[in-house]
């Protein structure tokens, strides 16, 4: 899982964390286009009518190759690009991590947009990423970066090393809530008419 620039997971290392550009060289990234999002967007037409336009890229994260005990730290960068499926805003897929109990840090580069929380009982709440925005995903929260903005939504995170991530709760059920935009242009949050199907 090493880089091309040598980290020191032992004694340390400075990154020079220019996100789109040099900060690649170092991390594994980890591409999501449209394609690759099927079932994720409440609208299914749309979706296949936004398909066969193209297969955008809708999001992606770097991350380091952590090491992967509970003493460390994984830390990177996602970011997700503007656009809508519908009036859906673009979004990651969301996840719990595999060792629930263990929490997570945003803090907002660029652009602007939301931090979708739910826990399994179904609280959830909507946080602001906005720049210099940090958020704080608690434990046992799955988490979804949305874009309500115009131009790429930039995050640097960091988690536990062993929490891991569980996509399948969030594939299979979804989340409770969408975040949509409506005719005026502003964002709701609305309940998501696919949950639990
Ligand atoms: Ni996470």
């Amino acid at each position: 899982m090493a880089g091309q620039i040598p980290l020191d997971w032992k004694r340390g290392f400075t990154l020079d964390f220019a996100l789109y550009g040099g900060y690649s060289k170092g991390a594994i990234s980890t591409k999501r286009s449209l394609s690759q999002m099927k079932g994720m967007f409440a609208d299914a037409a749309a979706y296949e009518r936004a398909l066969q336009a193209g297969d955008p890229l809708v999001y992606e994260f770097y991350e380091l190759g952590a090491p992967e005990t509970s003493n460390d730290l994984a830390f990177g960068s996602s970011i997700v690009y503007p656009g809508k499926v519908g009036n859906e805003y673009y979004m990651t897929k969301g996840h719990f991590h595999t060792i629930l109990e263990t929490a997570e840090v945003y803090y907002t580069l660029s652009g602007e947009g939301f931090m979708l929380l739910e826990n399994p009982e179904g609280d959830n709440s909507l946080q602001l990423l906005s720049p210099g925005n940090a958020v704080y995903v608690p434990p046992r929260y799955a988490h979804r970066t949305i874009n309500t903005g115009t131009a790429p939504l930039v995050t640097f995170f960091v988690f536990r090393g062993d929490a891991g991530h569980n996509y399948g709760a969030i594939e299979t059920k979804g989340y409770r809530k969408l975040v949509i935009e409506e005719p005026d242009g502003k964002f709701q949050t609305v309940d998501n008419p696919k949950w639990g199907n």
